[in-house]
């Protein structure tokens, strides 16, 4: 594989991402299949490029997009990618409610997170008196609290019973200037924590804990959907991950599901035991130095996916297989040494190709992605940095 990935992109200078089309699709086509029919918003976080974004959009089965800020949501509508764009972070940049304020088609496309008043004052003193309406998504906590002081699952909306919900709802309903248009509930303890890890114990407990989770979840969050649509119809109930497809996709109040990261498949991805995204999204390293036998310097590469700060936010090297990085540098800003026999194979000016921890975060250090095709036809593409766009 890697001989074939060389010789495709032979006339480029590394370091630069590609994307291998077939295993894109195929992971395309197999988190529709964990869908059961159900449509998929494209994480945009996950992929950070708008043509990747664009390929996934024409697909049977993929709609809307899932942004990571306002901002982005009015660059990605401007682009004309998509006029169905959920902003599913709370925003306070001041700048960008402005721009949407004064955009009326951007107005109907885009829907903003809120899970309190503050969020709504924030957008009534920055956009004043009689604005226009701002469509509004309620955040429910999703999270599994089994007992006092046991929170499982992400810091997010402090919108927790079904009667929260409701009566933030009844706020968003009855205040001038907004529209409630959807309930979004992310289940990160289900869809973000790979069932499978390394530690087996850590495994059969997660799987345990998961599975109670998504029980208690489907409840609560059915109870709310109900509470909501007793005071506004909702355009819809956005829930779960990558990782939590099939259990979310169960959920009957649920109407739309969001994944990004399971089209890419990165590391982090390869702990489930549902399913198995293959390595669509890898970059390559240039060999610049052989400081002694069984090892190979690599020329930058010190990608650290966000988090934990833990040894799985490292990069790996992933063909020639065989190689691993080395405990006492890691990945580093301008030098990554792996080591391992195929190292001896290499020589200054080849190539080691590497696989990130996530999915998106690559996109903000380097320019371009190649698209690789099952033709060996080569596309160059840029990323959002290489749009010179830069979201947070
Ligand atoms: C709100 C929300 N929905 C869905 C996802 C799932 O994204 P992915 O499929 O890339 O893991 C995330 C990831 O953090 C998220 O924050």
């Amino acid at each position: 594989m890697d001989e074939r990935y060389n010789r495709v992109t032979a006339e480029f200078d590394p370091p630069f991402g590609l994307v291998d089309l077939d295993a894109f699709d195929a992971n395309a086509a197999d988190l529709v299949r964990r869908a059961s029919g159900k449509p998929i918003r494209v994480a945009s976080k996950s992929l950070r490029c708008r043509a990747l974004i664009e390929r996934v959009l024409k697909k049977p089965g993929f709609r809307g997009v899932m942004c990571y800020t306002l901002r982005e949501a009015l660059w990605l509508h401007e682009k004309g990618v998509s006029d169905d764009l959920l902003a599913a972070y709370p925003t306070a940049d001041r700048g960008a409610l402005r721009e949407l304020a004064t955009r009326p088609e951007a107005l109907e496309a885009i829907t903003l997170m809120a899970d309190s008043a503050d969020h709504l004052n924030f957008i009534d003193r920055v956009l004043g008196d009689g604005h226009p309406e701002i469509r509004i998504c309620v955040e429910l906590d999703t999270s599994w609290e089994p007992a006092r002081r046991i929170h499982i699952g992400t810091w997010r909306s402090p919108l927790r019973t079904p009667e929260d919900v409701a009566m933030f709802a009844e706020l968003v309903v009855k205040r001038p200037g907004f529209r409630l248009t959807g309930l979004m509930g992310y289940e990160g303890q289900i869809a973000g924590l790979g069932d499978n890890p390394a530690n087996k114990i850590r495994g059969v407990a997660l799987r345990v804990i998961q599975r109670r989770s998504a029980e208690e979840l489907w409840r609560r969050r059915t109870a709310a959907v109900g509470r909501i649509t007793d005071l506004s119809p909702l355009e819809f109930v956005n829930g779960g991950g990558t990782g939590s497809l099939e259990s979310t996709a169960a959920d009957p109040s649920v109407t739309e599901l969001a994944a990004g990261s399971g089209l890419v498949g990165p590391l982090l991805f390869d702990a489930y035991r549902r399913f198995r995204p293959r390595p669509a999204l890898l970059y390559a390293l240039p060999v610049v130095r052989r400081p002694a036998p069984g090892i190979a310097t690599l020329f930058s590469g010190g990608y650290i996916a966000s988090g934990t700060g833990t040894k799985d936010r490292l990069p790996r090297p992933f063909l020639p297989t065989g190689l691993s990085l080395t405990s006492t540098e890691g990945a580093g800003e301008v030098q990554t040494p792996v080591r391992g026999a195929a190292a001896d194979r290499l020589s200054v000016g080849n190539r080691v190709w590497m696989r990130h921890a996530k999915a998106g975060e690559l996109a903000e250090r380097l320019t371009t992605y190649y698209l690789v095709d099952s033709d060996d036809a080569v596309t160059a593409v840029p990323t959002y940095r290489g749009e010179q766009q830069c979201f947070g």
